[in-house]
């Protein structure tokens, strides 16, 4: 039955003493955020059962012009908005009545004018949050809705799409649908995969760039996965010495990581990611709709990201997804909202400690000390990156045990998780001389030693200095077979 049907039927005092019996239930059997529609908070028992079980009240506060306003292109029928006027005598009636019964609550934010990425900020100010490094917006539309919310977070100037190939026909759409709203959009093309992070590319789209109009009004749209974000970004950075950036991320690996938080770079010979700079993006767009076209094995190598996040989030956090594992499997909606949830907050909380990574951002790098070197050490084209870092992953994980300093049964459940969303986990069997090389390549090192961030256990990780001797060691013994010793 829906709503305006119930209040027909049953008449709005019924209809609310369901509504404050529902609320109180899950007042008693849920936590997280509930969402209070109408007039819930009004009823005495509800706000009752919410102090009593120790909720925080939050009052998102409109007055009833903005209000009557936003209900006006509402496909929604409410019960009682027949019209505009009857629609804003509603709202301003029910505002009077409850406005200050309202504003009891422990936390009031005044939303009128604002976006809802500002009411975010606000929200966050108010719990005494870190402001967000940039805001994140998950988009499950196609093209159309892509131009819209580019209109949104970029409301004016030229946009220089740096976009993947592979995405010709949704970018060329999306391009078609920006021009229909009046703005305009270049598109420089560049290739996905790792060996396209390349100087050569970068100096092709620094090259494109200039090949038409560009002024310091004008913002780059990365569209593709890590490799695109982490190039066109660079471009950003550099191009006119900085224009802004917006990425939208078409990878699950771009969604939970690499378009977030504002590194960029480009590979060398000598190395990953050798040269690059920190350039916050103004917007990051998780393209959800995109995802349909993923390959299995990218949609898999994004997840070795999200098991990282699970690590440095807690146990909660690692058992749902062990929960969900078969879901994701099968890419189920839930599971993967949940997955790109749990990595986007575990990522930007981390970020917006320590953006310039001189202390807690460095544990991000759980699993890659060695994940990088097997990058490297197979040169690029045998792993890709999230591959590398599920091995590197239960590589740090053994590590750890080995040194005394990691749970019992940790690596091997983590393995088990790993081999379920169809990731490697075992080091190859490559000759041993070869990795001190590649280890000591490795940005986070410090003369004869590395940083590596060890895991005590899910939620307790820590950066530590090893003397690359004892990594080397181990990983020679690993590979012989005898793991105990280090
Ligand atoms: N900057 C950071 O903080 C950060 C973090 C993590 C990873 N990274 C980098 O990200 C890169 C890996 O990212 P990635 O896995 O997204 O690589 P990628 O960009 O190469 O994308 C993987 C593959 O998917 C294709 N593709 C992209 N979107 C698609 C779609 N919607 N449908 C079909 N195919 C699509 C690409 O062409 C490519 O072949 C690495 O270079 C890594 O170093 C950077
Ligand atoms: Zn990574």
């Amino acid at each position: 039955m829906g709503l305006q049907q119930a209040y027909e039927q049953l008449g709005e005092e019924a209809v609310r003493s369901h509504e404050a019996a529902l609320v109180t239930r899950l007042l008693a059997e849920r936590d997280g955020v509930l969402a209070l529609g109408g007039g819930s908070f009004a009823s005495p028992g509800v706000r009752a059962a919410a102090k009593e079980q120790g909720w925080v009240a939050l009052y998102l506060r409109l007055q009833p012009s903005e209000a009557a306003a936003r209900l006006a292109t509402d496909p929604v029928a409410r019960p009682g908005c027949d019209g505009p006027n009857a629609t804003l005598a509603l709202l301003s009636r029910r505002f009077a009545a409850r406005d200050e019964i309202y504003a009891t609550a422990d936390v009031v934010v005044d939303c009128d004018g604002l976006s809802p990425v500002q009411v975010v900020d606000r929200v966050a100010a108010a719990f005494g949050a870190e402001p967000a490094p940039h805001p994140i917006a998950w988009l499950e539309g196609g093209p159309s809705a892509l131009a819209d919310m580019m209109r949104e977070v970029v409301p004016s100037g030229r946009l220089l799409v740096v976009a993947d190939r592979k995405l010709q026909g949704a970018v060329e759409a999306t391009v078609s649908e920006l021009a229909a709203r009046g703005r305009v959009a270049r598109v420089v093309w560049v290739e996905g995969g790792e060996a396209a992070k390349t100087v050569s590319a970068l100096s092709g789209i620094w090259t494109e760039a200039f090949a038409g109009p560009l002024d310091r009004g004008d913002t780059v749209v990365t569209v593709g996965g890590g490799v695109v974000s982490d190039l066109g970004g660079f471009a950003a950075a550099t191009l006119m010495r900085g224009l802004p950036v917006v990425h939208v991320a078409t990878t699950l690996m771009g969604m939970v990581d690499a378009a977030l938080g504002g590194k960029t770079g480009v590979d060398l010979p000598a190395g990953k990611n050798l040269v690059g700079a920190f350039h916050m993006p103004s917007a990051v767009i998780q393209w959800g709709a995109s995802l349909a076209t993923l390959p299995d094995r990218d949609f898999a190598s994004g997840l070795a990201e999200v098991v990282k996040c699970a690590l440095l989030s807690g146990e909660r956090a690692l058992a749902q997804l062990e929960a969900d594992a078969p879901a994701l499997c099968e890419r189920e909606a839930a599971a993967v909202g949940r997955a790109v949830a749990l990595a986007t907050q575990t990522k930007m909380a981390l970020v917006a400690r320590d953006p310039q990574e001189r202390g807690d951002r460095a544990l991000l790098n759980l699993g890659h000390t060695i994940g990088h070197a097997l990058e490297a050490v197979t040169g690029y084209e045998r792993y890709l990156h999230g591959e590398a870092v599920a091995i590197g992953l239960v590589a740090a994980l053994r590590f750890g045990s080995a040194l005394g300093e990691t749970e019992p049964g940790l690596a091997a459940r983590v393995a088990a998780l790993l081999t379920r969303l169809g990731l490697p986990t075992e080091l190859p069997d490559l000759p041993p001389e070869i990795w001190r090389e590649a280890l000591s390549r490795d940005k986070k090192r410090t003369d004869d030693a590395v940083r590596f961030v060890l895991c005590r256990r899910a939620g307790q990780c820590a950066l530590k200095i090893v003397e690359l001797d004892r990594v080397d060691a181990w990983i020679r013994r690993s590979l012989s077979g005898s793991m105990d010793d280090v």
